[in-house]
């Protein structure tokens, strides 16, 4: 079975592939307008979400299929304390493909492991986020015609922005990209992107905490929300939550041709004021969204009988993953799966949190 639960899950070809498709619908989206009829997916959402999951419905509307689901958690059977692994495999009886966003790392990948439909990945915690991903690629494609060589600045929450981490994986993929950090100290990149994304593909890469340092530099900036949800602690929240916002003073100092991105909501981390300057990019994200998951979900059901690679990681009883975020703290009897990674360390299969 196909599925979409990061973006290594696609190759630089297929993802090119969706890239041109998605050109193709834009230009005539009639040639699409009955492709999946009579097919349904399920948006199964177990956390907020406004874009994503109209997206993905309005998406499969357009493609003349159908569309079931919840949009939280507490209206389906997890309330009653029903598996992830469990409800993939009740879904899988109604639904022809399931978009899945869920608070714990791994939930996608542990549904697509139980499920007999195309799991599409919309969000597993602060992990990954591969179809926002796409719309991130579209958006820089479309403007800039090529990744690259590219400068990219991703500004805010890089910790728990999981848009971020499946950006950075995707982009390690082309050539002479470089890719500048700004956060707060609290608020670093994880070391699993850092170390088996930007240090395992010897990408050149920057760390600051100033934006007004490195806004000049940048092709593309990237910003992004701090994840209140995430945060264990209010008060770091509320410390930290105004840590960067972009307004047209600091965008004096970029190049005229930068575009600027966010996965949105945005919260205060960029001046509406922004909105009118042509290189204010995001709404148009929205759209590139749509027409991103349009393609994927006709690539994914057009291939859904294609086997996907087993994973190489290791069973090891004698180690446990400790990350409050990750699906092995609730799924019962999941094996203890890990994977060594480029620095030695064994990471857990799920979240990719170290031992
Ligand atoms: C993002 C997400 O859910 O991770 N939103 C989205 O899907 N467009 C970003 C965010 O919530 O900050």
């Amino acid at each position: 079975m196909r599925s979409l639960i990061d973006i290594f899950d696609l190759s630089v070809e297929e993802v090119n592939g969706l890239l041109d498709t998605a050109d193709d619908i834009i230009a005539n989206p009639a040639k699409y307008s009955t492709a999946c009829h009579g097919k349904k997916i399920a948006t199964l959402f177990f956390e907020p979400s406004t874009r994503t999951r109209l997206s993905f419905e309005a998406a499969m509307i357009e493609l003349g299929g159908n569309v079931l689901g919840f949009e939280a958690g507490g209206n389906s059977s997890s309330s009653k304390g029903e598996s992830v692994a469990d409800t993939a495999r009740v879904v899988s009886c109604y639904a022809d493909i399931i978009a899945m966003r869920h608070p714990l790392a791994g939930s996608a990948y542990v549904a697509s492991k139980n499920a007999s439909i195309p799991v599409i990945n919309a969000g597993d915690g602060s992990h990954s986020h591969p179809t926002q991903t796409l719309a991130d690629l579209c958006t820089i494609r479309r403007h800039k015609g090529k990744f690259d060589g590219l400068t990219v600045g991703f500004c805010g929450d890089l910790k728990y922005g999981r848009t971020v981490h499946s950006l950075i994986q995707a982009l390690s993929r082309y050539t002479g990209i470089k890719i500048v950090l700004i956060s707060p100290k609290e608020l670093k990149l994880p070391e699993y992107v850092k170390y088996e994304t930007i240090k395992a593909n010897g990408m050149e890469y920057y760390e600051t905490e100033s934006m007004t340092e490195v806004i000049g530099d940048l092709d593309v900036l990237y910003m992004t929300r701090i994840q209140h949800e995430r945060f264990a602690s209010e008060e770091e929240y509320l410390r930290l939550k105004d840590s960067y916002v972009l307004d047209m003073a600091k965008m004096e100092g970029a190049k005229s041709d930068l575009i600027v991105l966010h996965p949105l909501p945005r919260v205060n981390e960029i001046s509406t004021a922004v909105d009118k300057d042509p290189r204010a990019c995001y709404f148009e994200q929205v759209l590139n969204a749509k027409y991103m998951r349009m393609a994927l979900i006709l690539k994914l059901l057009a291939e859904k009988d294609t086997e996907m690679p087993e994973t190489d990681a290791e069973y090891r009883e004698d180690l446990t993953c400790d990350n409050k975020g990750c699906i092995v703290t609730t799924e019962q009897e999941l094996p203890h799966l890990f994977r060594k990674g480029a620095d030695g360390k064994y990471r857990c299969l799920y979240c990719e949190h170290r031992d």
